[in-house]
């Protein structure tokens, strides 16, 4: 663990805020820091940027540790560990499906995609327009898709309402996702029938981040997202039963 400076913070709208930090090792899309707030908490957050010396990480209030986050100028100095955890393989003729904060994983991953000169398709939703954070730069990137639950961007409704509808008229070839559960469960419901391979980045209640106190374990894989994770594929969540049904909270009991 190394404390740094927070550089600068950007904020979105009410509870959303990008952090900057001094860039201090190599990270790949997908792959996560854990945040260390003296006297608060350590948590999990996804890299959303590396720019130059800087890297970025998007968050969203949520409970007592977002919320003291949010409190946190520039200039506090925070903990800061990691990178952790598998990332995204790149693929071409792809389609991002980003619900909610889980547009900030996407984010790096649009970046090594332009990098590489990879295609590929922005699908991203949220409660309200400035949740979809950055939307501009994935204008800038790919052709887009959004949608709002209270239709303030893009087209009212879910995420997943048109998803077939855009792979077919994109001509997609790969799936990458990230957001909540419930999001996962009806992606995988509708591309399942359709052959395609993905990659769903997943959130669980995380504690030593490094794969040894079992915390993350999906049943019935055995697998760690810590370690594994959060990064899974086809055949890793064909071993996973417990998909949008159940999790470990903070005390380690399924619930
Ligand atoms: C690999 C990984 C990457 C993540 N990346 C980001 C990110 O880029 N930006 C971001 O804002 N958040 C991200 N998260 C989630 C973030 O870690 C939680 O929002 C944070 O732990 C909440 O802490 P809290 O004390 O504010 O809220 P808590 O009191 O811990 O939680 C408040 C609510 O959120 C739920 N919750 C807490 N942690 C999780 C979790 N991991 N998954 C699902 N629900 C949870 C709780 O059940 C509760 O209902 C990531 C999590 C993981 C595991
Ligand atoms: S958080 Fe400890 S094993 Fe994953």
């Amino acid at each position: 663990m190394q404390t740094f400076p927070i550089q600068k913070i950007i904020e979105h709208g009410p509870g959303v805020k990008s952090f900057y930090f001094p860039k201090t090792f190599d990270v790949r899309a997908g792959q996560f820091v854990n945040l260390w707030l003296p006297g608060v908490d350590e948590k999990p957050f996804s890299v959303s940027a590396v720019m130059g010396d800087w890297i970025e990480i998007s968050v969203k209030r949520y409970g007592p540790f977002t919320t003291a986050l949010m409190e946190c100028r520039e200039g506090d100095y925070l903990g800061l560990r990691g990178p952790f955890g598998r990332g995204f393989t790149l693929q071409n003729n792809a389609l991002l499906i980003g619900g909610g904060i889980g547009i900030a994983p996407l984010r790096l991953l649009a970046q090594e995609l332009n990098v590489r000169g990879l295609r590929f398709v922005s699908l991203l939703g949220a409660a309200t327009a400035y949740e979809i954070i950055f939307a501009r730069d994935f204008q800038k990137q790919s052709v887009c898709y959004f949608t709002t639950d209270d239709g303030s961007m893009g087209k009212k409704g879910l995420v997943t309402d048109d998803l077939v509808d855009i792979i077919a008229k994109e001509k997609i070839e790969y799936i990458y996702a990230a957001g909540p559960e419930i999001m996962f469960v009806k992606t995988k419901e509708l591309i399942d029938p359709l052959g395609l391979p993905y990659e769903f980045c997943m959130e669980r209640y995380m504690k030593c981040g490094i794969g040894i106190c079992g915390q993350c374990v999906l049943d019935d894989s055995g697998l760690r997202l810590c370690v594994e994770g959060p990064v899974l594929n086809r055949d890793d969540l064909k071993e996973v039963t417990e998909l949008g049904l159940l999790h470990r909270d903070a005390s380690g009991r399924r619930v």
